[in-house]
């Protein structure tokens, strides 16, 4: 965190299977846009057991994390994205709202769309250790673009 590389900080962000059955794939997507961050991969996939299992690893005490990674692995596809932009990992948990949807401002995504802590739509990268982690985790290096966005010309 600090004063390092803000600018071009990322996060790892997850629209959940329940949040792809729901049909809010468009809205994320839209409100991260909007804000002014940038996209720099996407991707659809049904994650394996040993892929959800590694990501929630800090939860494995838990006794909600056998239900959590049912959850997770349903067969329903996720979709994984990693959004990058200036102070993106603290905005990203802001813009997705508190774990328990019922005490996320009624702005967030999990306040506008759900509640329950058990089907919570989205996560988002909680600090600059996990976004690497989870960056790693779901994507391969080549799967992350580099770019600067292109002007876009007023005559073609
Ligand atoms: P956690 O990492 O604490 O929250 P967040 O997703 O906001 O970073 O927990 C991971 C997920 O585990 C959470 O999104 C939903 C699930 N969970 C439960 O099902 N029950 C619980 O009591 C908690 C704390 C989390």
């Amino acid at each position: 965190a600090g004063e390092y590389k803000t600018s071009s900080e990322r996060s790892f962000i997850m629209i959940k299977p329940d949040g792809t059955s729901r049909q809010i794939v468009g809205d994320v997507i839209k409100r991260f846009e909007q804000r002014g961050y940038k996209l720099v991969a996407i991707k659809s996939l049904v994650p394996s057991q040993e892929l959800a299992k590694e990501h929630y690893i800090d939860l494995a005490s838990r006794p909600f994390y056998p239900a959590l990674v049912k959850y997770i692995t349903c067969g329903t596809p996720v979709i994984a994205m990693v959004w990058e932009g200036k102070d993106i990992i603290r905005q990203g948990r802001r813009m997705v709202g508190a774990t328990n949807p019922l005490e996320a401002d009624p702005g967030s995504i999990r306040g506008q769309y759900c509640i329950s802590v058990g089907r919570n739509i989205i996560h988002a990268s909680d600090a600059f250790d996990s976004a690497t982690k989870e960056i790693g985790l779901w994507f391969d290096p080549k799967e992350l673009a580099d770019y600067e966005p292109i002007a876009a010309p007023m005559i073609t």
